[in-house]
């Protein structure tokens, strides 16, 4: 099992995950801690001004659905609370008010409490925060875990380094991992790390073998001792120095909140083996699913970004090194027009910018760079670069119409193609484009790709239903090297490596 669901992780995990399902869960929910914390404690009681003006995180707001959540919580709707999870949430809204801290505590116990469901009996979960809510999150697992036989185990820290600039406190270097288990009966590899260099045979405890292998004596009360060898490594500690990746590592993919494959090894090695079920149910640039696919496990991806699930799945196909995931399903994506339309049509998602993601990076195969700035340029919503020649690059812009397009749209495409010196430019239509549209199109003449050796219609125009029922795809080299100069245009070999 390896699938992708694209989508609000709390309807996924209610209505595809079943229960007992799940070895291993991490979760990294987003969280903008850069208020302090003197900050959210002044929330309580101040007008709803002040506490608009310090509102706790940009993300978490006390809105419709966290107002529904808080009800659906605290009148346990669907037994699914418990008793301790319900006076929890009511505690701390007599504490924190109905603001955004407790909008952002409400979201994570509807979300936990159902990983709880999905874990097996003998599964761990993982909650990566940082120390500005650690605490608050810390008594929500114990209410939903402890309360139903679950079991605290670790605070793990991850300690790294960056820049730091001057501040009246200390630096704030780590994060905090929760970590929990279903029952007392769970997965655990005992994990080393090296002593490292200094220790040990230095230090004069250790001596060598016959066969020259440096160990020390274990004195036990009222037994033999016993060896410890030093190449068995340290047990591994609840502190973990862990670089954050670098701005040139080759794992980077430019994803603001990417976590280090290094750390989810660790806990995906610690608390699962090869073919078991490893779930994160927000899992961004999908690190945890990299990891997990790497050391042959089972996994399931949740994310609500189209742009997300994109990056994913060019992550997959780049480690693996093939051109297809045969073995990988993509939930929630649409598979029909009507789906694409429903899409375009989200009720939480007004500007559109889920429907353009999905299609941008559909029809450029995960290639195309989405335009999130709104100004100057506000007609492109994507832009695309392919290869002319060794180390040379031009552009193709794309514009994405849910509904509205006309003649006038395909001669304002062109204009804003001309004025960003793009060779091409692709107007992705969810309505089937008039003869207007089509003859406008064509009136602007071809682009003769130097090394395709064939015309490119200088705007093209693709429906969402040729993109869902043909695969209609961008078909233009991305790199030089696919195009591998010598062979005929048209030939097997180039047409396999456009992306199609
Ligand atoms: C901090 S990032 C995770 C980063 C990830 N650990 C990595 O290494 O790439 C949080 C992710 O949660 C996703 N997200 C937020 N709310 C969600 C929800 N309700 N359901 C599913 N995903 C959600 C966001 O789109 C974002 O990609």
């Amino acid at each position: 099992m390896k699938i992708l669901y694209y989508g609000d992780n709390l309807e996924i995990l209610r209505n595809k995950i079943p229960d007992n399902s799940v070895d291993l869960c991490y979760i990294d929910p987003p969280f903008n801690s850069k208020r302090s914390y003197f900050q959210i404690y002044n929330n309580i009681g101040v007008s709803e001004d002040k506490a608009q003006a310090q509102a706790f995180v940009d993300t978490w707001k006390w809105d419709d659905a966290a107002v529904s959540g808080f009800v659906e919580i605290t009148t346990n709707a669907g037994a699914r609370y418990t008793r301790q999870t319900i006076e929890l949430i009511k505690g701390l809204e007599l504490i924190l008010g109905k603001h955004d801290l407790l909008a952002y505590l409400v979201h994570i116990t509807l979300r936990v409490t159902e990983i709880f469901r999905v874990l097996k009996p003998t599964g761990s979960f993982y909650l990566h925060c940082d120390p500005t809510a650690s605490h608050y999150l810390k008594l929500v697992l114990d209410a939903v875990f402890v309360s139903q036989g679950g079991e605290f185990r670790n605070e793990v820290v991850w300690s790294y380094k960056r820049y730091t600039a001057f501040s009246n406190r200390f630096q704030r270097l780590h994060d905090v991992i929760l970590f929990f288990t279903k029952s007392d009966q769970y997965t655990f590899n005992d994990l080393r790390e090296d002593y490292g260099e200094k220790s040990g045979k230095a230090d004069g405890h250790y001596k060598q073998d016959e066969e020259g292998r440096w160990f020390r004596w274990q004195k036990r009360v009222g037994r033999e001792p016993y060896k410890i060898y030093l190449s068995e490594g340290r047990r591994m500690g609840d502190v973990w120095e862990i670089p954050i990746i670098n701005a040139s590592a080759k794992e980077r993919m430019g994803y603001q909140t990417q976590k280090p494959e290094a750390l989810l090894e660790r806990i995906i090695k610690a608390s699962t083996n090869e073919g078991d079920v490893v779930l994160d149910a927000y899992c961004g640039c999908g690190t945890t699913v990299a990891v997990a696919d790497r050391l042959n496990r089972q996994w399931i991806g949740i994310d609500i970004t189209y742009h997300s699930i994109g990056l994913i799945l060019k992550r997959l196909l780049t480690a693996r090194q093939v051109e297809k995931l045969t073995d990988v399903l993509v939930d929630g994506i649409p598979q029909d027009v009507e789906a694409a339309r429903a899409l375009a049509n989200r009720e939480d998602d007004k500007l559109r910018k889920e429907f353009e993601k999905w299609a941008i990076l559909t029809y450029t195969n995960n290639r195309g760079v989405i335009n999130e700035k709104k100004g100057a340029d506000k007609g492109i919503d994507g832009v695309v670069y392919f290869a002319t020649g060794p180390g040379k690059t031009e552009r193709m812009i794309i514009q994405v119409k849910s509904g509205g397009a006309n003649r006038q749209t395909v001669g304002t495409l062109n204009n804003d193609r001309q004025r960003e010196k793009a060779e091409l430019a692709t107007l992705i239509t969810m309505d089937e484009p008039t003869r207007g549209m089509v003859e406008e199109a064509k009136e602007k003449g071809v682009y003769e790709h130097p090394l395709m050796g064939r015309n490119y219609d200088r705007i093209r125009i693709v429906t969402v239903r040729e993109m869902i029922e043909e695969d209609a795809r961008m078909d233009l080299p991305l790199t030089f090297d696919a195009v591998k100069p010598g062979k005929k245009s048209g030939s097997g070999e180039q047409l396999k490596l456009l992306g199609k």
